[in-house]
């Protein structure tokens, strides 16, 4: 029995530890996230995708996010199992102690959180890794560095007559390149399909990212997606408000009545402000732009 309660109580602060990162990762993206509202032409938010898309500290950190969120649903699930087990039979008479508020909830707005990721990754994050189309953003300078490179070896008659006809036509495609595939800097080719690559870069080219400016801006002009994030939040929040108050308990910062007021009042605030400064970017996406 010990045993139980001990793998049972390992099993919480494991919980506890896992929520802590995620509760620090969660501000970090809706931050980056915010860059969006930049009237900028999307500058701030490609720098900073590419930074995130870059960073070799970033990637690892990555990796480790995926390992958690997986980790942080399994243990949900088994604590929720377990919980069960532990009363099989439910009240027969309303239950009155006062629990916290979403406390009852958490296996089922952690699953809706679930299918949002799902839904989530389809809209961004599988582009990154060649799962979805989306859309792509290359370097100027790097799109030219590669052309010039062709150039040269077409003039000293390295090219085959194929590779030939291919660069002077990504040269007469440059010249009409539109004016909404150029970034407001004049630095990136933004808005590229993958076909767009192709044409404008090379098909060879492989030094292009997602496009995530103009990815989130195309997908939060559909109403149905809008209302399908902004719910999702909803949800959201009253996930983490249990949550936040529950990485407190596990690691026993609730000593007193008055520290668990302040967790409370802590948890509340995160549990708002969070939600709302997600949602400002697609409320943003459809009233505004
Ligand atoms: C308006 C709301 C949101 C927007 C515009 C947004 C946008 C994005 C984008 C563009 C990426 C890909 C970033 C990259 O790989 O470089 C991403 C990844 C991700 N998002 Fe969101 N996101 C939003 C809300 C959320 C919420 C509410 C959650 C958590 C429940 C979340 C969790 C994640 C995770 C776990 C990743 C993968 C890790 C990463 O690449 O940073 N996102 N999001």
């Amino acid at each position: 029995m010990e045993l139980v309660q001990l793998r049972s109580i390992t099993k919480k602060l494991t919980m506890g530890a896992l929520g802590a990162f995620l509760l620090i990762f969660i501000p970090i993206h809706m931050g980056l996230n915010l860059c969006i509202l930049r009237a900028d032409g999307g500058q701030w938010y490609r720098a900073a995708c590419h930074f995130m898309g870059t960073n070799y500290i970033v990637k690892i950190f990555e990796v480790v996010l995926f390992a958690i969120i997986l980790f942080h649903i399994i243990l949900g699930i088994i604590l929720a199992i377990q919980n069960k087990l532990a009363r099989p039979i439910a009240y027969q008479v309303p239950h009155k102690t006062k629990t916290h508020f979403g406390s009852k909830y958490m296996i089922w707005t952690g699953i809706i959180i679930l299918c949002f990721l799902i839904l989530h990754f389809t809209n961004f994050y599988f582009a990154k890794v060649g799962l979805v189309q989306g859309k792509y953003v290359a370097n100027f300078e790097k799109v030219d560095k590669a052309f010039q490179e062709k150039a040269q070896k077409m003039q000293a008659g390295k090219l085959s007559e194929e590779e030939s006809v291919a660069i002077q036509n990504q040269y007469q495609a440059i010249q009409s390149i539109p004016p909404d595939k150029i970034s407001k800097d004049y630095k990136y080719l933004v808005n590229l399909s993958k076909n767009d690559v192709k044409t404008y870069c090379g098909k060879d080219f492989k030094e292009y990212e997602p496009d995530f400016y103009q990815m989130a801006n195309e997908l939060f002009k559909n109403n149905m997606y809008c209302l399908i994030y902004l719910l999702v939040f909803v949800v959201f929040g009253i996930h983490l408000y249990h949550g936040v108050a529950s990485v407190f308990q596990t690691f026993g910062l609730n000593a007193s009545e008055n520290c668990n007021k302040n967790i409370d009042r802590f948890s509340l605030l995160y549990a708002i402000i969070i939600p709302i400064g997600f949602a400002l970017v697609p409320l943003f996406v459809m009233f505004y732009r």
